[in-house]
């Protein structure tokens, strides 16, 4: 295969979402893309952009056609193709099943509770900040088996993986670069003391059980422990932080849904699911495709980057009736908000739960959910990411 290309598609936003609003509610957007454009080159950010459902589909569902591998200073599942990947994924599936997230569940709604209490008699809050944002990191990173007294830095490498550039100038790429490289070395550093430790002495919890897990006598090198914690991190956090904060400014836009989802509970784990398709956390998935493919009626490279644009596919009027529209009780609602595929997010189980938690919680103790007037929102300076930076929001308690 080629040299990987020199710019990240991922990282650099597509220029038509010019403004603001534009950025903020990208659809109307995406769907002009998908009607006159669907598969069509970017000089600028040197890549390919797919939009239309099926053709995302056929991306995501064709690794030998479409690679997953990058030149990135640390190689793990997401960023592997078959058959190492399966084998990476086949012995993390060991210590990552349902049935060990579903146990979390206790767990979850007290933290929930407890990142809550300080604001319910004041009818205000933060949700980013004080509730969408800590609630992940403290699960992650008590599953993997971080000690508490190290989760304010733990934060800051979590929040440095998932950076994007401050705008497309190479100096701000080669600055990103550099807090990346110096970032990723700080966490080796410090996962690989966890580990050591774990060797000794096993514990309760998610390295210890990497370290044991074996497959036919197969098993994970210390890099590769290591690796998938970090993946974890990079995977697991921003993205379920911007999961809970999209349900909630659905709730708050469409505020009819709140009674709806009082009066029926039981739709509140298919209301996360329009979420994951209606406002997803990941708009945008890349690949390099590996030999030449011909894509409805165009020609794509052999090393050249494919963006499939989930954000836009999960509107396609093909495969989702009012498709603009959110329904709570969709079914079904196959939406590629977790991707598609082998690579298909292995934290969807987690990030389900955290977010069925957090709304029936959120429904139960608060009424009249709503954006606190006047605010003006901010979104994510990502390509690839798609929520807002603060979502203050004001309630009845
Ligand atoms: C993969 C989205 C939460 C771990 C993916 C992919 C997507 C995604 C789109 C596929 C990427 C690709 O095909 O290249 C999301 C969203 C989340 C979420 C929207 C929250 C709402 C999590 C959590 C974890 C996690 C909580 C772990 C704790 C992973 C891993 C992969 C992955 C390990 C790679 C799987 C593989 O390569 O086989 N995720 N994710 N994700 N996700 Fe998630």
């Amino acid at each position: 295969m080629k040299q990987a290309p020199r710019k990240y598609a991922n990282y650099i936003p597509i220029r038509e979402l010019h403004s603001k609003e534009q950025q903020l509610s990208p659809f109307q957007v995406y769907a002009e893309l998908r009607e006159n454009t669907p598969v069509r080159y970017d000089e600028h950010r040197e890549c390919w952009d797919v939009f239309r459902y099926e053709d995302v589909q056929y991306v995501l569902k064709n690794p030998k056609l479409f690679s997953s591998e990058r030149n990135r200073a640390s190689s793990s599942m997401l960023t592997t193709d078959p058959p190492k990947h399966k084998q990476l994924r086949d012995l993390v599936n060991q210590a990552f099943t349902p049935k060990a997230i579903e146990a979390l569940a206790p767990r979850i709604q007290e933290i929930t509770d407890e990142l809550l209490a300080p604001h319910l008699s004041v009818g205000k809050m933060n949700l980013i900040d004080d509730l969408a944002t800590p609630l992940p990191v403290i699960v992650i990173a008590e599953l993997i088996g971080v000690p508490a007294s190290d989760r304010r830095e733990f934060k800051h490498w979590s929040d440095v993986l998932v950076k994007g550039a401050r705008d497309d100038s190479e100096e701000a790429f080669q600055a990103l670069a550099k807090e990346k490289q110096q970032n990723m070395q700080e966490l080796y550093a410090y996962f690989t003391d966890i580990m050591e430790q774990r060797r000794i002495e096993p514990q309760d919890d998610l390295i210890s059980l990497l370290l044991a897990a074996e497959i036919e006598g197969q098993r994970l090198t210390e890099e590769e422990v290591v690796n998938f914690c970090i993946l974890l991190l990079a995977a697991g956090n921003e993205t379920t932080t911007n999961l809970i904060a999209n349900a909630v400014r659905i709730l708050s836009e469409q505020p009819e849904l709140q009674d709806e989802l009082r009066e029926h509970p039981d739709r509140v784990a298919s209301a996360v699911e329009e979420t994951l398709r209606y406002y997803p956390p990941i708009v945008a998935i890349g690949r390099v495709a590996r030999e030449t493919v011909e894509l409805r009626g165009v020609t794509i490279k052999a090393g050249e980057q494919v963006i499939s644009w989930v954000g836009a596919a999960n509107r396609d009027g093909a495969q989702f009736e009012h498709a603009d529209e959110f329904v709570s009780n969709r079914k079904p609602n196959r939406h590629m908000g977790f991707g598609f595929g082998i690579h298909f997010c292995l934290g969807a189980p987690l990030a389900r739960l955290e977010a069925r938690v957090v709304l029936h919680t959120l429904l139960q103790r608060m009424e009249q959910i709503q954006l606190v007037p006047d605010t003006l929102l901010e979104p994510i300076q990502s390509a690839f990411v798609f929520g807002v930076k603060e979502y203050p929001i004001q309630f009845r308690a």
